[in-house]
């Protein structure tokens, strides 16, 4: 197996983006899929969002990798196979591979092409004795694992950043059940998710006082006119994210701020004044709840490392032989 990137399932073809976009708008209430926010502009917002000062999210996930990196090394073992799922620019990954012993293997797997060729080319240099074998898959969909060239002692997921709750409970516990089988006997998962807190701080966390977080979720629309010729004038669209406690999910919308036509190609779509377009959820989980979840898709719960707010927590389950 070279180095190269193996693509099973091409990540995100314009074929399906038009395809989910399409569907998504045609949808009651309307909808456009979050895995589309990651060409190379919405890769570097995201950045961008990582570093702002109400995010809260990417500095404490990281505190935590700082202070506890080594026990998770411990608990995760020598020798294994990381699979990184959309480990994104990696700088947490990195952390980790820093603190494990003597890693054989990382794959890394995303659906955004650029990121994933400029961090594989990285971590070959930060990292020579590991093989790095980039995947450019949808990871919804499903793929193939490349074969290494280096034994290890076991296969590892990390799946950090709380992108599991972008998932909605019954597809969360669906997904985790693939990652049973992606880890196989005697594997683990280590996984970051946000948790349940105070609704101003998530508020707050999900629309930016520099507008960065709204210029991410419009770059869907601005994805949308490049690649598929849309029209959408992004001066009729407003950002909104709100907390829905009852659900215990954050929801980010789109909002027409008046009645407009939009066209897709030949396709043509109306929206009323205030209608919105659901781009993304992102549940935030309570502690017994996560491993609750993860225990009925087949984990066995080992450990959680949390900051001292208690804000997030990084949870390490295993497979059993
Ligand atoms: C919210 S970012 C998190 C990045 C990084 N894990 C972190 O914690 O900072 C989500 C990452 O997952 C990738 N991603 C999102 N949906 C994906 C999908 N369906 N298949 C593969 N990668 C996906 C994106 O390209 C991006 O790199």
């Amino acid at each position: 197996m070279n180095n190269k990137i193996t693509s099973v399932v091409a990540g995100a073809t314009k074929e399906n983006f038009r395809e989910e976009v399409l569907a998504g708008l045609s949808q009651s209430p309307r909808q456009l899929p979050y895995k589309f926010f990651y060409d190379e502009l919405g890769a570097q917002l995201f950045q961008q969002i990582c570093d702002l000062p109400e995010y809260y999210v990417t500095r404490t996930e990281i505190e935590i990798l700082r202070l506890h990196g080594a026990d998770m090394a411990k608990a995760i073992g020598p020798q294994i196979e990381l699979i990184g799922l959309g480990t994104g620019a990696g700088t947490k990954t990195r952390i980790l591979l820093e603190e494990l012993h003597d890693p054989a293997v990382y794959v890394p797997i995303d659906i955004s092409k650029e990121q994933l060729e400029k961090s594989s080319a990285r971590f070959r240099e930060m990292f020579p004795a590991l093989q790095v074998l980039p995947v450019w898959v949808d990871y919804l969909e499903p793929f193939e694992l490349p074969l290494p060239r280096r034994l290890s002692s076991r296969t590892v997921i990390y799946f950090p950043g709380s992108t599991i709750g972008n998932f909605e409970p019954e597809t969360a516990s669906e997904f985790l059940a693939r990652l049973v089988d992606l880890a196989g006997d005697g594997g683990g998962l280590l996984i970051g998710v946000d948790l349940q807190k105070d609704r101003d701080v998530l508020e707050r966390a999900y629309n930016d006082a520099a507008g960065v977080t709204a210029q991410f979720n419009k770059n869907l629309l601005v994805r949308a006119n490049r690649e598929l010729g849309a029209d959408f004038d992004l001066n009729r669209w407003q950002h909104h994210a709100i907390y829905n406690s009852t659900e215990g999910r954050i929801e980010i919308y789109l909002i027409s701020d008046n009645e407009q036509t939009v066209h897709i190609g030949a396709r043509e779509f109306q929206f009323r004044a205030g209608e919105e377009i659901l781009t993304e959820y992102s549940y935030k989980h309570t502690i017994a709840g996560f491993i609750d979840l993860a225990r009925q898709a087949g984990f066995h719960f080992e450990q959680v490392w949390t900051d001292g707010a208690r804000w997030f927590g990084v949870f390490y389950f295993t497979v059993a032989n």
